[in-house]
C-alpha cells in the first residue's frame, strides 16, 4: 500500500552540490513527457515565488549573516511553501513531481554539516512538508573532489575549497547516507561518476516501474 492517497508520484533527488542532481531532474522530466506523462520539476529551495524569495535570500545575499538555525528555519519555510502550493496539489492532479533537493537535503547539510540536532530537523520537516515523503529517492553519490571539478567546469562555485568547507560537504555525505540506511526501501543510490545518460537510464527504468505499479493499484477494484 502507498503512503499517500494520490496516484501522482513523488521523485526527489538528493546528493551533495554538484553531484548532477538539476541534470538527471531534467533527464527524468523530458524523458517522462517523451512517453507523453504530465510531470514538474521543482527545486528547493524555491518553486514558488516566495520561495523564489527565500532561495535569492539563501544562496545570493552574500551580504546577509545567517544563524543556522534561522537557514534552516528559511528552507523549511519555503519548503512548508512548495508543499501546500505546488506539491500536494500536483499528486491530486496525479502528476509526478520532480524535486530538486527535499528535506533529506536538511538533514544532511543543517543536521550533520551545521550541527542542529537530527531529532529537531526531522521533527521541523515532518511539520513544513505535512509528511509528504517522496515515493523514491535518488541519491547521486559523488565524491567532493569530483564534483567540486565538475562546477568549476560549468563555471560555478570556488576554484579551491577551505578546510572547513571539505570537512562540511564530508559532513553532508555522511547525513545523506545515515537517511539512505534509514529508509532503505525509499532510497536508491546512483553512482554520480557514471556518464549522465547511464544515470538516467537506470532513473528512468525505477521510475517507469513505480508508475506502472501506482496506476496497477489505482485501478484495482
Ligand atoms: N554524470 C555526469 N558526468 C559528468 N558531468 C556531469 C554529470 N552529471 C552532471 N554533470 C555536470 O556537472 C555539473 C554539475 O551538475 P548539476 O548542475 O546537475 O549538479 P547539481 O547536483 O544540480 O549541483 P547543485 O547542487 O550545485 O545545484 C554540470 O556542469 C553538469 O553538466
Ligand atoms: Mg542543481
Amino acid at each position: 500500500m502507498r503512503s499517500t492517497l494520490f496516484l501522482g508520484v513523488l521523485i526527489a533527488f538528493e546528493g551533495i552540490d554538484g553531484s548532477g542532481k538539476t541534470t538527471q531532474a531534467e533527464l527524468l522530466s523530458k524523458r517522462l513527457a517523451g512517453e507523453g506523462i504530465d510531470n514538474e520539476v521543482l527545486r528547493e529551495p524555491g518553486g514558488t515565488k516566495l520561495g523564489e524569495g527565500v532561495r535569492e535570500l539563501l544562496l545570493h545575499r552574500t551580504d546577509l549573516k545567517i544563524n543556522p538555525a534561522t537557514e534552516f528555519l528559511l528552507f523549511s519555510a519555503s519548503r512548508a511553501q512548495l508543499v501546500r502550493e505546488k506539491i500536494i496539489p500536483l499528486l491530486e492532479q496525479d502528476k509526478i513531481v520532480i524535486l530538486d533537493r527535499y528535506f533529506y537535503s536538511s538533514i544532511a547539510y543543517q543536521g550533520f554539516g551545521r550541527g542542529i540536532p537530527i531529532e529537531e530537523i526531522e521533527t521541523v520537516s515532518k511539520f513544513a512538508t505535512q509528511n509528504v515523503v517522496p515515493d523514491i529517492v535518488f541519491l547521486v553519490d559523488l565524491n567532493i573532489e569530483t564534483a567540486l571539478q565538475r562546477r568549476m567546469a560549468a563555471g560555478r562555485g570556488a576554484d579551491r575549497m577551505e578546510n572547513s568547507e571539505v570537512r562540511f560537504f564530508e559532513s553532508a555525505i555522511g547525513g545523506f547516507s545515515y537517511c539512505a540506511k534509514k529508509e532503505p526501501s525509499r532510497f536508491v543510490i546512483v553512482d554520480g561518476r557514471e556518464p549522465a545518460q547511464r544515470i538516467s537510464d537506470k532513473v528512468f527504468d525505477v521510475v517507469m516501474c513505480r508508475i506502472k505499479k501506482v496506476a496497477e493499484e489505482g485501478n484495482a477494484p
